[in-house]
């Protein structure tokens, strides 16, 4: 059994992977971490002092998980990042710390199986256009923008041309933001936070004629376990640094 505790287990995320762990017959939940409430140890140092952790799964806040990611790495714990808004200097960091101390650490901006293939097949197409742009869609209690997701997928997109505004004329924005942010290879990301999404991303290509859109939509939060108890079991039986669901999949 992989002993597994759950960082951020009273929030959205952490209840359902709690709910997964325990209904697994090769996972064991040894611990629910969350500073919110009774019930669950308040760090991940105070459940450490107490219980045996191979592996704890982090679903936070972005201003928590680069500490709580060095304390896990620091001590031998293996770790699942589910947590977005770490920067690139961090997953730097992170990477470095967790060769240094050969223990695993996977990060997924997007534990959803239909998430990644988005990105794929956006990673493809990115080949066959030189315009594109994104808009991703959560709910409006999501406090990062732009997602984790859309800054993956213009990475990834990225590896393909240098810009994608081929032919955009000089612009003026009238309204500041207008245009979204700007991020990899000139790729605008648009973010829309309200009630009643929960995670989804379109992805626009265009060129002379015609227009692509590559969009995914997550309708309830059950279709993240499915990558994250294989994130579980990779940590478990490997010791590397692994960023993006698609490199296990
Ligand atoms: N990678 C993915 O597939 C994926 C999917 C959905 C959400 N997310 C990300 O996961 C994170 C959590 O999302 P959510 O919707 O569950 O949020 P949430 O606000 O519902 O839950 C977060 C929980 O973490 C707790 N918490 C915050 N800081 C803590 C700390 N230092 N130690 C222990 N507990 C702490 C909070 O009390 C809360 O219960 C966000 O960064 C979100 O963007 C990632």
């Amino acid at each position: 059994m992989i002993r597994v505790a759950v960082c951020g287990a009273l929030g959205k995320m952490g209840k359902e992977v709690c709910n997964a762990i325990e209904e697994s017959d090769k996972t064991e939940l040894v611990a629910k971490i969350d500073i919110a409430g009774s019930g669950t140890y308040q760090s991940i140092e105070d459940a450490h002092r107490v219980c045996d952790i191979d592996v704890l799964v982090d679903f936070t806040q972005p201003k928590s998980i680069f500490e709580n990611a060095k304390y896990c790495l620091n001590n031998g714990i293996k770790i699942v990042i589910g947590t977005t808004g770490l920067k690139d200097d961090e997953i730097e960091y992170l990477k470095k710390l967790s060769k240094e101390q050969n223990t695993s650490c996977l990060i997924a901006p997007n534990f959803s199986t239909g998430a990644v293939l988005m990105m794929m097949f956006a990673k493809q197409a990115a080949k066959y256009f030189d315009n594109a742009e994104i808009i991703e869609l959560h709910h409006n209690q999501k406090k990062d923008a732009p997602s984790g997701t859309a800054i993956k997928t213009a990475l990834m997109m990225a590896e393909a041309k240098d810009s994608f505004t081929k032919g955009n004329c000089p612009e003026v924005e009238t309204i500041e933001g207008s245009r979204g942010g700007k991020s990899y290879a000139d790729i605008h990301i648009h973010s829309v936070r309200m009630p009643g999404y929960i995670a989804s991303q379109e992805v626009i290509f265009g060129s002379s004629g015609q227009i692509f859109k590559i969009r995914h939509d997550s309708m309830d939060r059950k279709c993240y376990m499915q990558g994250v108890m294989l994130a579980v079991k990779h940590v478990y039986e490997n010791n590397d640094f692994i960023y993006g669901l698609e490199s296990i999949l």
